[in-house]
């Protein structure tokens, strides 16, 4: 079997995941290029890694007809751009959440998928979780009946991460752009996949970074600059659907809660389910209320698993074909929805999408 030659471009800590996943599956893959705007990152990547090529410029990785498929695991403010230049170049692509920062750039991404015929598959590894693939097939046999209602949650007291994150042209925004995506999408991803019709939200900059607090230590990006500070610390929504279902979202990088909480929970006329903080399912027997537990080897999500089945699952795809769990139209439908919130907030009024 001739072994896809992979390229990772962004070496930072996410690429580290995948490079974890790529060596796992040697006997289909070879980790062939590393790509960071630092050098000595990429550097250090590929020799850690055994690629043989290393570059500082994603065009001279795109330009190597050696490389099959790339990961994209850069700033968000590139993602659109990279991700077009590679499947354009013929290459597959897995790109990191959220697909990019605007609707535009996400129907340009689209696009250019439906002209190379390539594989792009965006980065929602929480779908590649044993758990939630789990709590999907009880939603696909009906467990659930019709899901009308959802609440998704993502909660850090303290953990603006600064560096790029903290940096709006970059990251396209705060906690709703970078942790909200994740338990948006699954709520979404559980649901079926409506289409959005409208968003209500609200965004808040009220504590900034709390870069002053004490004795309490939070995940700092390796550019930590406590003076940069441009995205929200906070952020609430409503979003309705078009087969009458709705969400409810609130995220935060900072907020005066007791602690750290993530939750996605999703309820319907013949049951209800828990997937974080806990797999739970409800229903009712016999005029009963139950709620059941599922058992199983993990409780939560197993961040290292998924991304070993997302990108196992990539490659997969690009050797087969097959349609990706994560395609390109339900980044396009997330970045309506995030980009809906940040509107709503901006204008105070709801925003509305004709289908
Ligand atoms: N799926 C997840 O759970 C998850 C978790 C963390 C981050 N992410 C995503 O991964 C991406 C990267 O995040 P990170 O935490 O690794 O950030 P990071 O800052 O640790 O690394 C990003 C790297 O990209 C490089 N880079 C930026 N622009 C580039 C360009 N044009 N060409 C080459 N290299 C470039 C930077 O130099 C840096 O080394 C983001 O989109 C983020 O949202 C996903």
């Amino acid at each position: 079997m001739t072994k896809l030659n992979v390229g990772v471009i962004g070496a930072g800590s996410i690429s580290e995941l995948h490079l974890q996943a790529y060596q796992k599956l040697g006997d289909a893959v070879q980790i062939y290029a590393i790509c960071d705007l630092n050098q000595a990152r990429a550097q250090e990547k590929a020799e850690k890694y055994g690629a043989s090529e290393v570059y500082d410029d994603y065009r001279k990785l795109l330009a190597d007809p050696k490389v099959d498929a790339v990961s994209v695991c850069t700033w968000n403010n590139t993602h659109a751009e990279i991700s077009i230049a590679a499947l354009q170049a013929g290459k597959h692509v897995l790109v990191e959440k959220p697909l990019c920062r605007t609707v535009e750039e996400a129907l340009n991404v689209q696009q250019a998928v439906r002209e190379s015929g390539k594989v792009l598959q965006v980065g929602f590894v929480r779908r590649y979780d044993a758990n939630a693939q789990l709590m999907k097939s009880f939603v696909d046999n009906g467990e659930l009946g019709d899901i009308y209602y959802a609440k998704a949650s993502c909660i850090r007291r303290l953990g603006n991460p600064g560096g790029w994150f903290a940096d709006k042209e970059r990251s396209g925004g705060g906690p709703l752009i970078d942790i909200g995506v994740h338990v948006i999408d699954i709520c979404w991803y559980l649901m079926g996949r409506p289409k959005v019709v409208s968003v209500s939200g609200n965004t808040y900059r009220k504590l900034g970074n709390r870069a002053n607090v004490r004795n309490l230590s939070f995940y700092k990006a390796a550019d930590y600059d406590a003076s940069q500070n441009t995205v929200e610390d906070m952020a609430n929504a409503l979003i309705r659907f078009d087969n009458g279902a709705s969400l409810m979202v609130d995220v935060s990088f900072t907020l005066h809660a007791k602690q750290d909480e993530t939750v996605v929970k999703l309820f319907g006329d013949k049951g209800g389910l828990e997937l974080e903080p806990a797999m739970h399912l409800v229903s009712e027997k016999h005029d009963t209320i139950l709620n059941i537990t599922p058992q199983t080897d993990q409780k939560g999500l197993n961040v290292t698993a998924a991304f070993q089945n997302e990108i196992r699952f990539f490659i997969d795809s690009c050797a087969a074909g097959k349609e990706p769990i994560s395609p390109v139209e339900d980044g396009v439908e997330l970045m309506k929805i995030l980009c809906g919130i940040y509107e709503s907030a901006e204008t105070g009024r709801e925003v509305r999408y004709d289908n």
